[in-house]
């Protein structure tokens, strides 16, 4: 019988996280953590297949409407039968902390549909149709997410503007450790923005400095100076932490990665919760910290190096 698979990859951000929301820079890397969508032939009701559920497309929850929006717009537009197929999902991205899951899956499916139905895909359409549940699920995303797990070279952002990609580096070897708490990104925005209110100015002041700090990381990133970016990415953390999205745990955790011999470390995505990475100098010494992150509670760990498409 037909079937087609296709897959996506999940995404961290380097730099630049809150700001963005902002107008202000970010960057993001590719985090080859992998989720599959395969798509077959059935008779009557979509069928939909994951971790989090599995039963009729009519009947998902609402954390997956936006996907299932999505796939009605698309059968739609493809002039498909919204009937007939079994979509199965199979994701190594953890849900809700801050790896971009649900871009993740939609774009996988995206891509699998057309394909399925033999439909050359281009990537603004790709881009849309994503958005559609996207922003079901988390209101106005700046599509930073998107457009990370679209790239496979790691991105400068900006929204409305659009994105670049940077290239010409060492590669980096990147730890991420999952504190095991879901990312509450919706509410770390929103205590960012009351913040704002608050105190215009100085919240101004720290949204300049990481925007300095963000030109600088891709300034270290294209002369290759990792050593650098490492000492940046613990000043970009230092300013989450002035803006009040991290954690004690997040906070933990970005201590432990430097006593381990990082050269830095910051929350990533969302924060309060979710994910935080540390750079290392070589393979061996992420191993060194991912460990060590483990020792101190994280939930879960993995690194990888940025050539390579595997992740440990
Ligand atoms: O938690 P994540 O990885 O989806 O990242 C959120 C990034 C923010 O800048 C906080 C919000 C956004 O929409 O860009």
């Amino acid at each position: 019988a037909k079937l087609s698979t296709s897959n996506a990859h999940s995404k961290i951000i380097l730099a630049g996280e809150h700001a963005v929301v902002y107008g202000k820079p970010a960057i993001a890397i590719p985090f080859p953590l992998k989720v599959s969508s395969t798509i077959e032939r059935s008779r009557g009701n979509i069928i939909f297949e994951s971790d989090i559920y599995t039963g009729f497309l009519d009947d998902m929850p609402l954390q997956l409407k936006g996907i299932s929006n999505c796939i009605k717009q698309i059968l739609n537009y493809l002039n498909k039968p919204i009937s007939d197929l079994r979509i199965r999902i199979i994701s190594s991205i953890p849900i809700g902390r801050g790896l971009g899951s649900s871009a993740a899956i939609s774009i996988s499916i995206v891509r699998s549909l057309f394909s399925f139905f033999g439909q050359k895909l281009t990537q603004k359409q790709l881009f849309s149709f994503v958005q559609v549940a996207e922003n079901y699920a988390h209101g106005n995303s700046s599509g930073l997410d998107i457009m990370a797990e679209l790239s496979e070279y790691p991105i400068w952002f900006e929204k409305r503007i659009g994105i670049t990609y940077i290239k010409n580096q060492k590669p980096l070897y990147v730890v991420v450790a999952d504190t095991g708490n879901s990312a509450n990104t919706r509410v770390a925005v929103e205590n960012v923005r009351k913040r704002y209110n608050d105190n215009p100015e100085k919240v101004q002041r720290i949204l300049n400095k990481i925007e300095q700090i963000t030109i600088d990381i891709k300034k270290a990133l294209l002369k290759g100076n990792t050593d650098l970016v490492g000492r940046l990415l613990t000043y970009n953390h230092n300013e989450l932490v002035n803006i009040g999205v991290s954690d004690k745990f997040l906070n933990k955790l970005v201590e432990k990665s430097l006593k381990a011999g990082a050269l830095g470390a910051k929350l990533t995505g969302g924060g309060l919760g979710g994910c935080m990475i540390a750079l290392a100098k070589d393979i061996e010494q992420a191993k060194i910290i991912s460990n060590r992150l483990i020792k101190s509670g994280a939930y879960q760990s993995w690194y990888f190096s940025t050539n390579e498409d595997i992740v440990m």
